[in-house]
């Protein structure tokens, strides 16, 4: 049952690849792929089966899908605004290949999501559902990541900046949602579903840097900005503008509630609690 895997060089892919191959999965029956593949060079010298891949080349994906039975499509990181026609070559190239599953990870509720990340997955959602490709839909929150690897910067300037209000986020970590894909392309019964995944506990921003502040034992707070003014300190972090814009976005979206799910859909998956937001911060402190 060969499984493709794309985004196999980023951070989510890898360890989906990782989980599948603790899962048993023979290392030649899994496809790793991504554009930079020196950098699973490592994955490569252990038997894992690697094919460069552009989403903006049909040919690479032909070539890369040729006799596999199931996908993983991690969502590209290109800009927003490129990502919908690329994800369509992709389903494209795995309908003609025959791919008995495309498992999709999109983002919480992007059926009815209003965020500039939300629409593209929806669209892509959409886009899979006329194409009558057999799928299924892991639709990732946020990333606990998104916040522990910002620590040094939040410690140094004592807050938690963002514009999500009091909006709470059902976070988790990138291994637990690798590990949900990972068991979604090795058991049976996932065809048609759609998990809203995230962690058990949800939390505000408020609670983000009261929990930063318990796990640091410094005081950290969070300031509440206007989005345009949320996007500019973004932007002069160093993101490139229209990211900045996006994200800024999406903490409008938060505070909307698109970013929580109570549905417990990730922990069943793994058959285990997802890292909370204690632990994980306890553990980025400790590096
Ligand atoms: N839930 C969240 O909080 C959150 C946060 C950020 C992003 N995301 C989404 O989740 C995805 C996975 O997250 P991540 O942390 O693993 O991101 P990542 O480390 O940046 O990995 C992105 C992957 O996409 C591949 N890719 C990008 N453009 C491509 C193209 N044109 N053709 C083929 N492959 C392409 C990259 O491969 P190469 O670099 O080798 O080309 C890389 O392997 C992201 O791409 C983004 O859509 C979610």
């Amino acid at each position: 049952m060969p499984i493709v895997v794309t985004g196999a060089t980023g951070q989510l892919g890898r360890l989906t690849v990782e989980a599948l191959l603790r899962r048993g999965i023979p290392a030649a029956d899994i496809i790793a792929t991504g554009r930079d593949i020196a950098r699973v060079k490592d994955l490569a010298d252990r038997g894992v089966t690697v094919r460069r891949v552009d989403f903006a080349d049909t040919g690479s994906l032909a070539e890369a899908f040729r006799g596999a039975d199931r996908l993983l499509l991690i969502s590209a990181s290109v800009p927003v605004g490129e990502r919908v026609a690329h994800h369509r070559r992709v389903i494209d190239a795995a309908a003609s290949a025959g791919v008995s599953l495309v498992a999709y990870t999109s983002t919480t509720h992007a059926d009815t999501a209003t965020t500039v990340i939300g629409a593209t997955h929806g669209e892509t959602e959409e886009y899979l559902r006329d194409r009558g490709i057999p799928s299924v839909l892991l639709r990732n929150g946020w990333y606990l990541e998104n916040y522990t690897s910002q620590l040094p910067q939040i410690l140094r300037n004592g807050a938690v900046v963002g514009a999500a209000g009091e909006g709470r986020i059902s976070a988790a970590s990138r291994a637990d949602y690798a590990e949900a894909a990972a068991v979604v392309l090795t058991t049976e019964g996932h065809t048609g579903a759609v998990y809203e995944l995230g962690g058990d506990a949800s939390f505000t921003l408020t609670e983000l840097a009261a929990a930063i502040s318990a796990a640091a034992g410094r005081q950290v707070t969070y300031a509440d900005l206007p989005v345009t003014d949320f996007a500019q300190v973004l932007a002069a972090a160093g993101l490139p503008a229209e990211l900045a814009e996006v994200l800024a976005d999406a903490d409008l979206g938060m505070n909307r509630g698109e970013m929580y799910t109570d549905s417990g859909h990730l922990h069943r998956l793994i058959g285990r609690p997802p890292v909370t937001l204690s632990e994980a911060l306890v553990a980025a402190l400790d590096h």
